[in-house]
């Protein structure tokens, strides 16, 4: 067991650079099972969740080979249409070779995720998107059991699910006949997704708006594809600049994915300098309140909330968060109110009132972003803040210790027996 020490007070200050996109690299793999032969992705995070994601398309019969962050996957034969309990329940994520099985074999049988820490996380829509698509999808003894050629249908999705919405384009990019995804999830990695497939041969339109439209084909081919940078990593570390003073500089993403992340931290009184692949923050005078509201994207992430809730907890005043994504992400309140932040949860609405000064202590991170968010909390604390549970943060952040130190930070990996392992 682990845990991250931060010492607070020390300046952040420098240039990160992020990788490939976590969320986009996960289904890129997933898709890759989608055409025999060797798909290659360059760009991938080495991540814990991407060796996991590995681990299942091996399990499927594929060959996962890495060098670097060049990645391959020679999907050439599968030996397997099951993704089982133990894998997916160490990543709710897998669930996306769900769409790709059924897309290429039109057999599929995957452990039904079970909730997690932020939220019950239901995958009702993906089975109803599936069914519309005219696959027979069974729920029983734990398994989703999908069989049956998909064919062309108009889907219409209640919520923008990103997870959906990308297990119905793969799984439709190989039916017969035209589908229409309606009210699809418009994230950025769900481009990347259609992208990677266009280069396969997919025909697919309108990725990033609200309808997507996949005409099948017979048979795609493998590429290989760049992952898109990562704009919640890249938001990380802005929001380590902000809660800081910076500046800093942070590179390898597109900051039009950030839109909303960076007018908020604008009205919160930091100053940005956008370039094409970089966003450089800073700021002299306090930071001031600013309300915010989780939404499907380009709304503002939920994936950045607890860090921003991190941001008002110093603010110069009060503020609002409303959780619109998932209903649980506010446990991470509980564990930066042990650190003197002053915050109130009333339903999805959470009121933080700001305080002059975070105060270190031992904290465990209850999520990814939650774990990163605590980190950066501990930047700006009095004091030794020690971060728990840590293995949330490596699924999702290549080398966060080393880009924090990198960036000024007096920040090091523990053995909780207390040996230091970085
Ligand atoms: C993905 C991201 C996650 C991000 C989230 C929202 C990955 C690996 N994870 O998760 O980091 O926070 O998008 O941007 O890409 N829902 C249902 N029924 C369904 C599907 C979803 O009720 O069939 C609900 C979920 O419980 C949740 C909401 O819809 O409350 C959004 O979920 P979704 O967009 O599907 O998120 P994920 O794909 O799981």
């Amino acid at each position: 067991m682990e845990a991250i020490v931060v010492e607070g007070g020390k300046p952040i200050t420098g240039e990160v650079h992020v990788g490939g996109a976590k969320n986009s690299a996960l289904k890129l793999m997933a898709a890759a099972l989608l055409a025999p032969g060797v798909t290659t992705l360059r760009n991938v995070p080495d991540i814990s969740d991407v060796a996991l994601m590995a681990e299942v398309l091996e399990h499927l019969g594929a060959h996962v080979g890495r060098d670097g962050h060049v990645l391959t996957v020679d999907a050439t034969e599968l030996v397997s249409h099951e993704a089982p309990y133990d894998l997916v329940a160490r990543m709710r994520a897998s669930t996306c070779v769900l769409g790709a099985l059924v897309g290429r074999l039109g057999r599929a049988h995957v452990a039904m995720p079970g909730g997690c820490n932020i939220g019950s996380r239901k995958v009702d829509m993906h089975i109803h998107g599936l069914e519309q698509l005219g696959v027979t999808v069974r729920t029983e003894h734990g398994y989703i059991d999908a069989s049956g050629r998909a064919h062309g249908a108009n889907v219409f999705l209640d919520f923008p699910s990103v997870g959906a919405t990308e297990n119905l384009l793969m799984a439709s990019v190989l039916a017969d006949g035209v589908t229409v995804i309606d009210n699809a999830a418009r994230e950025p990695e769900i481009v990347d997704l259609a992208n990677m497939l266009g280069e396969m041969g997919a025909a697919i339109e309108g990725a990033g708006s609200s309808v997507i439209r996949v005409t099948g084909v017979a048979a795609l081919s493998a590429v290989e594809h760049a992952v898109v940078g990562d704009r919640i990593e890249a938001g990380t570390y802005l929001m380590a600049g902000a809660i800081d003073s910076g500046p800093v500089t942070v590179t390898g993403f597109d900051p039009s994915h950030l839109d909303i992340v960076l007018q908020k931290l604008e009205q919160a009184g930091c100053t940005l300098d956008r370039g094409t692949d970089r966003v450089t923050v800073s700021r002299t005078g306090p930071l001031r309140p600013v309300d915010i509201q989780t939404l499907p994207y380009p709304g503002f992430p939920t994936d950045l909330q607890s860090l921003f809730m991190t941001l008002m907890s110093i603010a110069d005043g009060g503020s609002v968060i409303t959780e619109n994504v998932f209903e649980n992400r506010f446990i991470f309140a509980d564990e930066i109110s042990r650190m003197g932040a002053d915050v109130r949860i009333d339903g999805h609405y959470a009121l933080i009132r700001g305080v002059a000064q975070l105060s270190g202590a031992p904290v465990a991170g209850p999520d990814l972003r939650g774990g990163a968010a605590l980190v950066l909390a501990g930047l700006v604390a009095d004091g030794r803040t020690v971060v728990t549970e840590i293995h949330h943060i490596d699924r999702g952040y290549e080398g966060f210790v080393d880009k924090l130190r990198s960036l000024g930070a007096d920040v090091r990996r523990i053995e909780l027996d207390g040996l230091e392992t970085a």
